[in-house]
Order: C-alpha cells, then structure tokens, then sequence
C-alpha cells in the first residue's frame, strides 16, 4: 500500500515495499505522558503493552513488564517530565526489564530530553549532565534513541548509538501560518536559537530577529538587554526549544514591544513551565502560546491562550519508519 503524509512542510512517501527486521512491534510507557502514549498507539493502530509501574511507599520504583516481549522491537515513550529524576528512573528500569526479557531491539523515545543545558563544562567543576544521561540511557539497555528537538544538536554525540532527532519546528510555524497574520518577524531569545529562527522564518517567509540573553549565575536568571534586528511596526513570532521558567519568552516579549512591536506570539516545542511559569506566561504581553504535547498538557487559567501542536503523529510515523527500515529523514523532505 501507497501512503502519503503531511507533517507540514513535509510531504513524503513510504516505498511499497517494506522491510521488517525485527519482530512485532510493541510500545510501552511509564508514568510521565500516558496520554501521548496512547495517542501514538491510536496513530500506529496498535495497542498499549501492558506493564506495572509504580512506587513503594520506600520511593523505590517498580516495573513489571505483563506481556512477553521476547524478540519484539520495543518502544518505550518516556519524556523526561515532572518529576523529572522519577521519569528519568521509571524509563531506566523499564529498558532493564525488556532487555532481561529478551527483546530483540529497545528505542527510547524521548519526546523532551532533560538536562540538556548541561551540556558543557562552562565553569569549574561542573558535570556535563546531559552527556551522563546518554551513558546511563545506554548502560540499561538501550539500542536507539528517538527524540524530538533536543537543546544543543550535538547532544546526539553523547550517545554512542543511532539517535534520531525529529523537529516540531515545521508543525509549529505551519499552525502558527494558518493564522494569516502579516507583517511578522520571527524572534529567536538567544544567538543558539538563531538557526531555529531562521527555519522558522522561511516557512513565514519573514525576517528575523536576535534577542542578546544572558544567564546571570546558575539560578535560572536572565538578562535580555539588546535585541538585534527590526521589529517595529510587526507582529513579532518568538519561537524557543523551551519554556522553563517562562523568564526567556517574557522578557524577549517585553524588549519587542518596547522597540515598537505590534503584537508579539509565541512557540516552544517543550511546555516544561515549572513554579510560577504558567501566571508569569498568562500575565505577560504574549497573546497567544503555540506548544506541543512532548509534555503533558497544561490546564489551569492559561488554558485559553494555548494551541495545542500534537506530536503523536510525527512520532508515531517516525517510529513505524524504525520499525520498518525504511527512512526517517524523508519525513522532513521538502
Ligand atoms: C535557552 O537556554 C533555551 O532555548 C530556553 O530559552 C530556556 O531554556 C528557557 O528557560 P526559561 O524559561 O527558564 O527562561
């Protein structure tokens, strides 16, 4: 069968003829985004493998996996979500239990990778967390990884087996497209965030401009002083990887509207919006947030300012590729 898929900018087709390497595919999941789970299982028509995972009242965690997943190509969907160290353990010790199960092949999906702005010893005596992650990931059994927008690409090096990185980028400027509005400049918070902007601005099919961020110490803190490029007189289109603290986008809202921007708009892939994110982003300039779903999906009072972006099909067809061997990088074919 001949199938067509949009994610997009993308339009790609599968070859009639499909490769089956390993055995039957099964997909498990933790605790940290069932939701996203279920929906790429509804995407790949298949069902939820059944597993256990809980805690002890001791906080230690438990996995059972309840089906036999002897010789299967495995699939656990774990992003590394609140709480974080929890997410990182649950996807741990289930990779353990179906490798001491005898599957054939195990990927971690990992739509949002933590610890990813420790990348680099930037200062004394600091870890390089992100790589000691892709040691750990690997250490329990892992044969691949698939991930969606990391925070520094070179953090696919850090894993000595195959990582493939997908990009929300494409979805996220599309929805924010069909919204038709004009005279926009795509704004990237930092100078690391250009590249993104700029794929972001060919799909608006407008300029772009740099915010000037600095970390100040290691408490989250950011200074957002100088913003390179024009935005009077437009609407301006932030897009970031994240949104943490919500610190970043509000003050690059807040620097645009002073240099005469219109109105100002905002994407993330990853929603991670921890302590007061959620009133900060509800109270700032920004009149609307586009994000996906790589982490569960807030509720509460900013509700109404978000668009949801699904990923489960972007995973899910990249997982279907995995499965089959046929080609991942197709799916972002202009
Ligand atoms: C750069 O460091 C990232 O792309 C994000 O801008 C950052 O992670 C956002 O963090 P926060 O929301 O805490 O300012």
């Amino acid at each position: 069968m001949r199938k067509s898929f949009s994610f997009g900018i993308l339009f790609a087709h599968v070859s009639e003829v499909e490769l089956m390497p390993f055995g039957e595919m099964k997909l498990f999941t933790g605790n940290s985004n069932p939701k996203l789970a279920h929906d790429i299982c509804d995407y790949l028509n298949v069902s939820i493998g059944k597993a256990q995972v809980f805690k002890f009242q001791n906080d230690n965690t438990f996995v059972k996996i309840l089906e036999n997943v002897r010789e299967r190509d495995i699939f656990v969907v774990q992003p590394m979500s609140e709480p974080v160290n929890d997410s990182i353990i649950e996807l741990l010790i289930m990779i353990d239990a179906l490798k001491r199960a005898s599957a054939a092949r195990i990927t971690a999906v990992l739509p949002y990778f933590a610890y990813g702005r420790s990348d680099k010893k930037d200062q004394p005596r600091v870890p390089i967390t992100a790589r000691l992650m892709a040691n750990l990931i690997e250490t329990a059994g892992a044969d691949r990884v698939l991930t969606i927008d990391l925070h520094a690409g070179q953090i696919q090096g850090f894993f000595n087996i195959p990582v493939d990185e997908l990009t929300a980028v494409p979805m996220l400027a599309n929805t924010f497209r069909d919204r038709g509005i004009e005279d926009l400049v795509v704004v990237a918070t930092d100078v690391g965030g250009a590249g993104r902007a700029r794929e972001t601005a060919g799909i608006l099919n407008a300029p772009i401009a740099i915010m000037d961020k600095r970390r100040i110490g290691n408490d989250d803190t950011t200074a957002t002083d100088n913003l390179i490029g024009d935005v009077t007189d437009k609407t301006a289109f932030i897009i970031d990887d994240e949104i943490s603290t919500g610190g970043t986008v509000v003050n690059t809202a807040e620097l645009v509207m002073a240099h005469g921007a219109r109105a100002v708009y905002c994407a993330a892939t990853h929603p991670v919006l921890c302590g007061d994110a959620s009133k900060k982003l509800n109270n700032s300039p920004i009149k609307e947030y586009l994000f996906t779903d790589t982490l569960p999906v807030i509720d509460g009072e900013m509700k109404d300012k978000i668009i949801n972006v699904s990923v489960a099909p972007l995973l899910g067809e990249a997982i279907r590729r995995i499965h089959s061997g046929t080609s991942v990088g197709e799916l972002f074919a202009s």
